[in-house]
């Protein structure tokens, strides 16, 4: 059976932000260390960073780059990471049982983000786990005043005298895990965020602030942690996070692949959620979301990992290998997000490099392209402009996670000239999928490219051994005639089709 679905410019869903297509460095493993940073490297420059993880991080068009943690935040001293190297304190993280040097810090991350160029975007968390009000001010004065006052001129002191400009702030981590240093009630982070949020304000009513939500929607408070927090921060903050991550159980890859219907249904949980607070604040303000950490992760297998360790410096740790399998469950997030770009306005690819990420890279040795990297990198080019309604009719397979899925799974980004991108995911693993758009107010008339990402592997993978395993490929007979477009989307394949 085929696939269908109607793309009408009056139907639209909102404007992609560009912050959508953000992504999260922490001190995680080889993140920072031997990821982005590694003096000494062939490809390094003057500041330690290897130039060949940054042509990949443009090449996969990241905007907002969320910092420095995660979990390694609710224990972060942001005072240990500034001044002359040989001045910085090693220190224990706690989160990932290693030990810190603080050889790079935050002059280092915003030197990375202004290497990136103009598209990257600072989004720095402050640690509301061992810290508080008084230390997240502190940083915002270090970072971002001008100059004249202790910290300000501190900041000069140590080679920075343009301030970082730092619009967008997390209060702090995954609070209500009882996993994080200094794990809170909702009651107390509530109160907590809310007069971090207040005092930060001060120094600048221009701040953009996330509070924390969930740290994933299975969490037994779950809903009420969202509404508890946010009634303590309703007209404080502008975004409340998500995190979600995916993996395969107990092999059940079907349901794996239905991924999206997870996130899309906790992304309409969490705006249900915000907005029923906001309708007993009887407020106009509408809290946006940051789904601030999201990936396919093998979690089950990291666990493991982190707890054998002794306090090592950047050791292996959740360095997944992503298969073509991952990459389409991948696509299909991307496709979740962007189908609710009218109120997901950040979200971050956790992580960036080496960590479950989609760049690879090897100590003095080569970087390379998860399968993971090509969706991102075509969503993030091609993914701009506004969100079209798509509503699809499609066949359906049967999953035990999530009943029956549809075996399409689809968007459409309007660009500013005119042209259009769908996105779309056949999940089914043995049949190709045949897709018809119908395209009546659109003044389209050609298919520029289809481009896909499938593999008659569909656990082929890019590897230090062989590299360049996995890359898109181009889709032959897809057709645009009369306003309506005809493909036919190959199995378990991720799919880009560019229309003008
Ligand atoms: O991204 C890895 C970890 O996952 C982060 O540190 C934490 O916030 C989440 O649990």
């Amino acid at each position: 059976r085929t696939a269908r679905f109607t793309l009408d410019p009056a139907f639209t869903v909102g404007e992609v932000n560009p912050r959508l297509f953000g992504s999260f460095v922490e001190h995680l493993g080889r993140c920072v260390y031997t990821g982005i940073f590694e003096p000494g490297h062939p490809t390094a420059d003057a500041d330690g960073l290897r130039q060949d993880v940054l042509d990949l991080v443009r090449e996969l068009g990241v905007t907002a780059v969320r910092y420095p943690g995660g979990n390694f935040v609710s224990g972060y001293r942001w005072e240990d990471s500034v001044g002359p190297v040989q001045d910085r304190p090693r220190r224990l993280d706690l989160a990932w049982r290693s030990t810190e040097t603080n050889r790079f810090g935050l002059s280092e991350y915003i030197a990375f983000l202004r290497k990136i160029g103009p598209r990257a975007e600072p989004m720095m968390a402050v640690n509301l786990g061992t810290r508080g009000v008084a230390e997240a001010l502190e940083l915002q004065e270090y970072a971002n005043h001008p100059s004249g006052t202790a910290l300000s001129d501190l900041r000069a002191e140590h080679g920075d005298k343009d301030p970082f400009g730092i619009r967008l702030w997390c209060l702090g981590n995954e609070m209500d895990g009882p996993w994080q240093t200094g794990h809170k009630t909702a009651e107390e982070y509530g109160r907590l965020a809310a007069e971090t949020a207040r005092a930060m304000r001060q120094i600048d009513p221009g701040v953009e602030l996330v509070a924390c939500g969930s740290s994933s929607r299975s969490m037994e408070t779950f809903a009420e942690w969202e509404a508890t927090v946010l009634k303590e921060t309703y007209d404080l903050v502008d975004h409340i996070s998500l995190h979600a991550y995916y993996e395969p159980h107990d092999a059940d890859v079907d349901s794996f692949l239905a991924s999206a219907v997870d996130m899309e249904s906790f992304i309409e949980s969490v705006v249900a959620t915000c907005d029923h607070v906001g309708a007993r604040l009887k407020s106009e303000k509408r809290i946006d979301l940051s789904f601030d950490e999201w990936n396919v992760w093998y979690m089950s297998r990291s666990q493991a990992e982190v707890a054998a360790l002794d306090w090592p410096e950047a050791p292996r740790i959740l360095e997944d290998s992503y298969s073509v399998t991952d990459a389409v469950v991948l696509g299909s997030l991307l496709i979740a997000l962007l189908r609710h770009a009218d109120r997901v306005t950040v979200a971050c690819l956790a992580q960036l490099v080496n960590v479950i990420a989609p760049i690879m890279t090897e100590p003095g040795g080569p970087a390379w392209r998860q399968t993971t990297f090509f969706p991102f990198a075509q969503a993030s080019k091609y993914g701009r402009g506004e969100v079209l309604d798509v509503r699809v009719d499609s066949p359906t397979y049967g999953t035990k996670k999530y009943g029956e899925a549809d075996l399409l799974h689809a968007t459409a980004v309007r660009a500013e000239d005119g042209t259009v991108t769908v996105f779309a995911v056949n999940r089914g693993r043995t049949e190709p999928l045949p897709l018809e758009v119908a395209l009546g107010g659109l003044a389209l008339t050609s298919v520029v490219e289809h481009s896909v990402l499938s593999d008659a592997d569909p656990d082929a993978r890019n590897t230090l051994a062989e590299p360049e395993r996995v890359a898109p490929h181009a889709a032959g007979g897809t057709t645009l005639d009369d306003g309506r477009l005809s493909a036919v989307l190959e199995p378990l394949s991720w799919n880009v089709i560019r229309l003008a």
